[in-house]
């Protein structure tokens, strides 16, 4: 259990703070697994980009292969794997990404820890231990380590190895954190290994770029200067008047719903609404939400309905109560800090829930909003199929899944505007379609 004033509790800068930084994800939500993984793209850091690219290929691609086409027995858990991300530092030329992969395989499954520094000034990705002086620097931290490192770890199996050393960062105070990936160091049942080295025991051992990136970690006025940074993707010149809300016990209604977001095609997605007089929802990830707080307050001035899609995209289902809460309420904060309110809807990521989530559903005053129409946008990127099979299985009240984290998807969304308006389908956010059903906080719904 951790203690709430955890030191070892990594610094991390806030993503909407660097120009153009957008989200890449890759998801999978079927009955074989649950897939979703996300990192940053940042302008001016092509190498980095390229870097955590691989390093979350080098998670998912075995996990697919063990997965394969097999799937668990009827009432075993899904196979799970998410990778999440934040920035340890965004500053000067130095940028620091810490990605903590959770793989669930059934009986086994364990989580990976590793931060990725970019040097901008050699244009460079170095692995964490280049923090430290070479052979000199990984000798005097694994000492550092060792002396104090808690009981549940093994002191012998920490060696001068810098596949060891895979995630090194910083604290508020500006203490070194060194962690572990589980299994590396200590049993899996210990949970997350790591250890505060204060400034006066790290410092002889930093390597000269191992300094700068400390520097840029604990600068208090972040600013990065990576070339030419891009105005963000969301901004339009003219702020449209937001669409009324419907009635839809007199008009005939279908509801978009857009998870996983925002994103790099975000932007150009409420353009496409606007354009055609089309509300839609929007399931935020809070990982994704924190990096666009402008996409976010654009959509609700427009006329949009956010909602809570979870802070990391795990399987709620498998998480004890506590984590779902924090999930759920780390996520209400990011939407209330954007747009000044709270969602009222709950979407659990891949549709997973339980009696544990819908009872913290309804504590947290949140109905949990499913599906009836499912393109299966996330694995066939074909904008015409999209919106074909989206038009012919909507019916009055239907709510579509998609996800606007794929251009295919935003390409298709035109076409099933125009084709459901001709059909004299108004679209309309999820509440307004389940208005006439009154949702209850934790009860769950598909359609209207
Ligand atoms: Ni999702």
């Amino acid at each position: 259990m951790r203690a709430v004033a955890d030191v070892t509790i990594v610094h991390t800068v806030n993503p909407s703070t660097v120009p153009g930084l957008t989200t890449v994800t890759r998801a999978e939500q079927n009955d074989r697994r649950h897939l979703f993984a996300a990192y940053p793209k940042i302008p001016g850091a092509g190498p980095l980009s390229r870097a955590l690219a691989s390093a979350v290929d080098g998670q998912v691609k075995p996990f697919v292969k063990a997965t394969g086409r097999t799937r668990p027995q009827p009432g075993a858990d899904i196979p799970e794997l998410n990778v999440q991300w934040s920035l340890t530092a965004a500053a000067r030329e130095i940028v620091g990404v810490r990605l903590v992969t959770s793989q669930f395989m059934g009986a086994s499954g364990g989580v990976t820890r590793e931060t990725l520094w970019y040097d901008g000034v050699a244009g460079m990705v170095r692995p964490a231990a280049d923090l430290l002086d070479g052979r000199r620097g990984l000798n005097g931290m694994v000492r550092q380590v060792r002396s104090r490192i808690g009981t549940e770890a093994n002191p012998g199996q920490v060696t001068p190895d810098p596949r060891t050393f895979s995630s090194i960062a910083f604290n508020e105070a500006g203490d070194m954190i060194v962690e572990f990936s589980d299994f590396s160091v200590a049993p899996g049942s210990a949970g997350r290994v790591a250890v505060a080295v204060p400034g006066g025991a790290y410092e002889p051992l930093l390597s000269a770029f191992g300094m700068r990136a400390r520097d840029a970690a604990l600068d208090t006025q972040p600013s990065l200067a990576l070339g030419s940074p891009t105005a963000s993707p969301t901004a339009r010149s003219t702020a449209p008047r937001p669409l009324p809300r419907t009635d839809c016990t007199r008009a005939k209604c279908v509801a978009l719903t857009f998870d996983d977001g925002p994103g790099p095609y975000t932007g150009r997605l409420l353009d496409l609404l606007a354009d055609r007089r089309a509300r839609a929802t929007f399931f935020v990830v809070g990982d994704n939400a924190a990096a666009h707080p402008d996409l976010l307050r654009r959509a609700a001035d427009e006329g949009h309905e956010i909602g809570n899609h979870t802070q990391d995209h795990r399987d709620l289902s498998r998480l004890p109560a506590m984590q779902v809460t924090s999930d759920i309420q780390l996520t209400e904060e990011v939407v209330r800090n954007a747009t000044g309110r709270s969602p009222r809807l709950l979407r659990p990521p891949y549709g997973a829930t339980n009696a544990t989530v819908g009872a913290v559903a309804k504590s947290l005053g949140l109905a949990q909003v499913m599906w009836s129409v499912d393109p299966s946008d996330w694995r066939d990127r074909d904008a015409r199929l999209v919106a074909d099979r989206v038009v012919s299985a909507s019916r009055p009240g239907s709510i579509v899944v998609l996800h606007d984290d794929h251009r295919t998807t935003v390409d298709a969304v035109p076409q099933i505007i125009k084709r459901l308006q001709a059909k004299g389908y108004t679209l309309a956010t999820a509440s307004d379609v389940l208005a006439a059903r009154h949702p209850q906080p934790g009860g769950a719904y598909r359609n209207g």
